[in-house]
Protein backbone atom coordinates (compact mmCIF):
# COMPACT_ATOMS: atom_id res chain seq x y z
CA UNK A 1 0.00 0.00 0.00
CA UNK A 2 1.04 3.39 -0.25
CA UNK A 3 0.08 6.18 2.13
CA UNK A 4 0.75 9.66 2.11
CA UNK A 5 1.14 10.97 6.03
CA UNK A 6 0.47 15.13 5.73
CA UNK A 7 2.13 17.28 8.54
CA UNK A 8 0.39 19.85 10.63
CA UNK A 9 -2.05 21.84 8.49
CA UNK A 10 -1.54 25.60 9.36
CA UNK A 11 -3.67 28.18 9.15
CA UNK A 12 -4.94 28.94 5.38
CA UNK A 13 -1.86 28.76 3.62
CA UNK A 14 -1.73 25.05 4.79
CA UNK A 15 -5.16 24.85 3.87
CA UNK A 16 -4.85 25.30 0.36
CA UNK A 17 -1.73 23.81 -0.25
CA UNK A 18 -3.21 20.68 0.72
CA UNK A 19 -6.67 20.76 -0.69
CA UNK A 20 -4.71 22.14 -4.18
CA UNK A 21 -2.02 19.04 -3.63
CA UNK A 22 -3.35 16.32 -2.73
CA UNK A 23 -5.98 15.36 -5.77
CA UNK A 24 -3.02 15.42 -8.33
CA UNK A 25 -0.89 13.58 -5.37
CA UNK A 26 -3.35 11.05 -5.35
CA UNK A 27 -3.00 10.45 -8.64
CA UNK A 28 0.82 11.14 -9.57
CA UNK A 29 2.05 8.84 -6.39
CA UNK A 30 -0.64 6.17 -6.48
CA UNK A 31 -1.60 6.68 -3.03
CA UNK A 32 -4.08 4.56 -1.43
CA UNK A 33 -5.08 6.35 1.57
CA UNK A 34 -4.10 9.99 2.58
CA UNK A 35 -3.78 11.07 6.47
CA UNK A 36 -3.22 15.09 7.13
CA UNK A 37 -3.09 16.29 10.74
CA UNK A 38 -5.64 18.85 10.93
CA UNK A 39 -5.07 20.22 14.40
CA UNK A 40 -4.11 23.58 13.80
CA UNK A 41 -6.00 24.01 10.25
CA UNK A 42 -8.74 26.72 11.72
CA UNK A 43 -6.25 29.83 12.29
CA UNK A 44 -4.14 27.95 14.17
CA UNK A 45 -6.02 26.55 16.54
CA UNK A 46 -8.05 23.42 16.13
CA UNK A 47 -10.26 22.84 13.22
CA UNK A 48 -14.03 23.24 11.81
CA UNK A 49 -16.82 21.45 10.33
CA UNK A 50 -16.16 23.03 6.94
CA UNK A 51 -12.35 22.73 7.20
CA UNK A 52 -12.78 18.62 7.32
CA UNK A 53 -15.16 18.66 4.81
CA UNK A 54 -12.73 20.67 2.76
CA UNK A 55 -10.38 18.16 3.07
CA UNK A 56 -12.47 15.25 2.72
CA UNK A 57 -13.52 16.60 -0.88
CA UNK A 58 -9.88 17.32 -1.99
CA UNK A 59 -9.11 13.69 -1.34
CA UNK A 60 -8.40 13.12 2.10
CA UNK A 61 -9.43 9.84 3.83
CA UNK A 62 -9.01 10.49 7.29
CA UNK A 63 -7.79 13.80 9.63
CA UNK A 64 -5.72 13.29 13.11
CA UNK A 65 -5.63 16.06 15.43
CA UNK A 66 -3.65 16.57 18.96
CA UNK A 67 -3.38 18.52 21.63
CA UNK A 68 -5.44 21.38 19.65
CA UNK A 69 -8.50 18.68 18.87
CA UNK A 70 -10.94 20.46 21.38
CA UNK A 71 -9.81 24.24 20.66
CA UNK A 72 -13.13 25.05 18.08
CA UNK A 73 -16.49 24.70 20.04
CA UNK A 74 -18.13 23.60 17.18
CA UNK A 75 -15.99 20.44 16.67
CA UNK A 76 -18.23 18.98 19.37
CA UNK A 77 -20.90 18.48 16.76
CA UNK A 78 -18.82 16.00 15.01
CA UNK A 79 -16.27 15.05 17.03
CA UNK A 80 -18.34 11.98 17.81
CA UNK A 81 -20.33 11.55 14.32
CA UNK A 82 -17.58 11.97 12.39
CA UNK A 83 -15.49 8.61 11.84
CA UNK A 84 -12.98 9.73 9.74
CA UNK A 85 -11.86 12.56 12.69
CA UNK A 86 -9.62 11.04 15.42
CA UNK A 87 -8.14 12.59 18.54
CA UNK A 88 -5.54 11.24 20.35
CA UNK A 89 -6.07 7.97 22.28
CA UNK A 90 -5.05 8.51 25.46
CA UNK A 91 -7.73 11.33 26.63
CA UNK A 92 -9.23 10.79 29.80
CA UNK A 93 -12.42 7.75 29.22
CA UNK A 94 -15.57 9.72 28.25
CA UNK A 95 -13.94 11.92 26.17
CA UNK A 96 -15.96 12.47 23.06
CA UNK A 97 -14.71 10.89 20.09
CA UNK A 98 -12.33 8.32 18.73
CA UNK A 99 -8.81 8.16 19.33
CA UNK A 100 -8.15 5.15 16.83
CA UNK A 101 -10.46 3.92 13.30
CA UNK A 102 -10.50 1.05 10.85
CA UNK A 103 -10.86 2.18 7.11
CA UNK A 104 -11.49 -0.05 3.99
CA UNK A 105 -9.44 1.43 0.89
CA UNK A 106 -10.49 1.39 -2.66
CA UNK A 107 -8.63 -1.73 -3.53
CA UNK A 108 -10.35 -3.29 -0.49
CA UNK A 109 -7.44 -3.31 2.13
CA UNK A 110 -7.81 -2.60 5.87
CA UNK A 111 -5.89 0.29 7.73
CA UNK A 112 -6.13 0.97 10.95
CA UNK A 113 -5.11 4.85 12.25
CA UNK A 114 -4.42 5.23 15.69
CA UNK A 115 -3.46 8.64 17.25
CA UNK A 116 -1.82 9.15 20.51
CA UNK A 117 -0.17 12.20 22.61
CA UNK A 118 3.07 12.53 24.48
CA UNK A 119 3.51 13.33 27.88
CA UNK A 120 7.09 15.08 27.89
CA UNK A 121 6.61 18.61 27.88
CA UNK A 122 2.60 18.58 27.20
CA UNK A 123 -0.14 18.20 29.41
CA UNK A 124 -0.51 15.32 31.57
CA UNK A 125 -2.89 12.48 29.80
CA UNK A 126 -3.27 8.82 30.00
CA UNK A 127 0.18 6.60 29.19
CA UNK A 128 0.35 6.73 25.66
CA UNK A 129 2.54 3.27 25.58
CA UNK A 130 -0.14 1.20 26.91
CA UNK A 131 -2.81 3.12 25.28
CA UNK A 132 -1.17 1.92 21.60
CA UNK A 133 -0.08 -1.40 23.65
CA UNK A 134 -3.85 -2.05 23.85
CA UNK A 135 -4.57 -1.29 20.80
CA UNK A 136 -1.85 -3.06 18.50
CA UNK A 137 -2.25 -6.29 20.59
CA UNK A 138 -6.07 -6.29 19.81
CA UNK A 139 -5.32 -5.77 16.13
CA UNK A 140 -2.61 -7.40 14.05
CA UNK A 141 -0.66 -6.07 11.01
CA UNK A 142 -0.85 -8.46 7.98
CA UNK A 143 -3.51 -10.80 8.68
CA UNK A 144 -6.13 -8.26 10.56
CA UNK A 145 -5.20 -5.24 9.00
CA UNK A 146 -2.59 -4.37 5.57
CA UNK A 147 -1.62 -1.02 6.98
CA UNK A 148 -1.20 0.06 10.78
CA UNK A 149 0.01 3.91 11.11
CA UNK A 150 0.46 5.44 14.82
CA UNK A 151 1.23 8.64 15.25
CA UNK A 152 2.42 10.49 17.97
CA UNK A 153 1.55 13.79 18.63
CA UNK A 154 4.62 15.27 21.13
CA UNK A 155 6.99 17.85 21.49
CA UNK A 156 9.90 15.64 23.20
CA UNK A 157 12.08 13.76 20.16
CA UNK A 158 13.02 10.77 22.97
CA UNK A 159 9.53 9.71 23.50
CA UNK A 160 8.39 9.72 19.55
CA UNK A 161 11.73 7.84 19.08
CA UNK A 162 10.88 5.20 21.82
CA UNK A 163 7.42 4.89 20.48
CA UNK A 164 8.73 3.99 16.95
CA UNK A 165 10.95 1.45 18.93
CA UNK A 166 7.71 -0.12 21.06
CA UNK A 167 5.53 -0.38 17.63
CA UNK A 168 8.46 -2.12 15.65
CA UNK A 169 6.93 -4.93 13.84
CA UNK A 170 3.46 -4.42 14.64
CA UNK A 171 2.96 -1.39 13.04
CA UNK A 172 3.49 -0.36 9.24
CA UNK A 173 4.57 3.41 10.15
CA UNK A 174 4.92 5.39 13.45
CA UNK A 175 5.12 9.22 12.59
CA UNK A 176 5.62 11.74 14.63
CA UNK A 177 3.82 15.28 14.59
CA UNK A 178 3.25 18.63 16.50
CA UNK A 179 6.96 19.85 16.46
CA UNK A 180 5.79 21.77 12.51
CA UNK A 181 9.39 21.02 11.31
CA UNK A 182 10.50 18.14 9.30
CA UNK A 183 13.46 15.70 11.01
CA UNK A 184 15.52 14.53 8.81
CA UNK A 185 15.37 10.82 10.02
CA UNK A 186 13.11 8.71 8.10
CA UNK A 187 14.36 5.34 8.30
CA UNK A 188 12.76 1.53 8.32
CA UNK A 189 13.29 -0.16 11.77
CA UNK A 190 15.12 -3.80 12.35
CA UNK A 191 11.44 -4.98 12.41
CA UNK A 192 9.86 -3.05 9.60
CA UNK A 193 8.14 0.17 10.83
CA UNK A 194 8.89 2.70 8.97
CA UNK A 195 9.67 5.80 11.03
CA UNK A 196 10.32 9.52 11.15
CA UNK A 197 10.21 11.91 14.24
CA UNK A 198 8.31 14.83 12.88
CA UNK A 199 6.59 15.07 9.56
CA UNK A 200 6.70 19.13 9.65
CA UNK A 201 4.07 21.34 9.01
CA UNK A 202 2.07 22.38 5.85
CA UNK A 203 1.88 25.87 6.30
CA UNK A 204 4.11 28.97 5.41
CA UNK A 205 7.62 28.50 7.07
CA UNK A 206 8.82 32.00 7.16
CA UNK A 207 7.05 32.23 10.11
CA UNK A 208 7.60 30.63 13.72
CA UNK A 209 6.42 27.27 13.48
CA UNK A 210 4.02 28.74 10.95
CA UNK A 211 2.71 31.98 13.15
CA UNK A 212 3.88 35.02 11.86
CA UNK A 213 7.07 36.30 13.66
CA UNK A 214 6.01 39.84 15.43
CA UNK A 215 4.32 37.76 18.10
CA UNK A 216 6.05 34.98 18.79
CA UNK A 217 9.58 36.87 18.73
CA UNK A 218 8.28 39.96 21.42
CA UNK A 219 7.42 36.83 23.66
CA UNK A 220 10.82 35.42 23.20
CA UNK A 221 12.46 38.75 23.83
CA UNK A 222 10.30 40.66 25.83
CA UNK A 223 8.22 38.25 27.62
CA UNK A 224 5.02 40.79 27.38
CA UNK A 225 2.40 38.96 25.24
CA UNK A 226 1.32 41.79 22.61
CA UNK A 227 -1.18 40.31 21.01
CA UNK A 228 -2.40 37.08 19.72
CA UNK A 229 -0.80 33.82 17.75
CA UNK A 230 -2.06 34.78 13.77
CA UNK A 231 -0.63 31.91 10.89
CA UNK A 232 1.60 33.93 8.62
CA UNK A 233 -0.21 33.84 5.28
CA UNK A 234 2.73 33.75 2.55
CA UNK A 235 3.52 30.54 0.33
CA UNK A 236 3.25 27.21 2.00
CA UNK A 237 5.40 23.70 1.49
CA UNK A 238 3.28 20.52 1.77
CA UNK A 239 5.06 18.70 3.99
CA UNK A 240 4.72 15.06 4.55
CA UNK A 241 5.80 11.36 4.70
CA UNK A 242 5.07 9.00 1.83
CA UNK A 243 5.28 4.98 2.99
CA UNK A 244 5.06 2.00 0.96
CA UNK A 245 4.23 -1.93 2.42
CA UNK A 246 4.59 -5.12 1.12
CA UNK A 247 1.06 -5.99 0.69
CA UNK A 248 1.51 -9.54 2.44
CA UNK A 249 3.01 -8.25 5.64
CA UNK A 250 2.29 -4.76 5.75
CA UNK A 251 5.45 -3.81 7.07
CA UNK A 252 7.08 -0.93 5.02
CA UNK A 253 9.17 -1.31 2.55
CA UNK A 254 10.34 2.53 1.83
CA UNK A 255 9.81 5.99 3.56
CA UNK A 256 10.22 9.11 2.07
CA UNK A 257 9.97 12.92 3.05
CA UNK A 258 7.74 14.79 0.69
CA UNK A 259 8.27 18.60 0.39
CA UNK A 260 6.15 20.58 -2.12
CA UNK A 261 6.19 24.44 -2.89
CA UNK A 262 6.93 27.44 -0.02
CA UNK A 263 10.38 27.83 0.85
CA UNK A 264 11.78 24.78 1.87
CA UNK A 265 13.89 22.79 -0.34
CA UNK A 266 11.86 20.34 -2.52
CA UNK A 267 12.12 16.52 -2.40
CA UNK A 268 10.15 16.20 -5.74
FE1 LIG B 1 0.08 20.11 18.42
Amino acid sequence: MRVLYCGDVVGRSGREVVIEKVPELRKSLKLDFVVVNGENAASGFGITEKITNSFYESGVDCIVLGNHSFDQKEIMNIMSSDKKLIRPVNYPEGTPGRGAAVFKTARGKSILIIQAMGRVFMDPLDDPFAAVDRLLNGNRLGSQHDFILVDLHAEATSEKMAMGHFCDGRASAVVGSHQHVPTADAMIFPGGTAYQTDAGMCGDYHSVIGMQKDEPLRRFTRKIPGGRFTPALGAATLCGILIETNDETGLATSIEPIRIGGHLKPTL
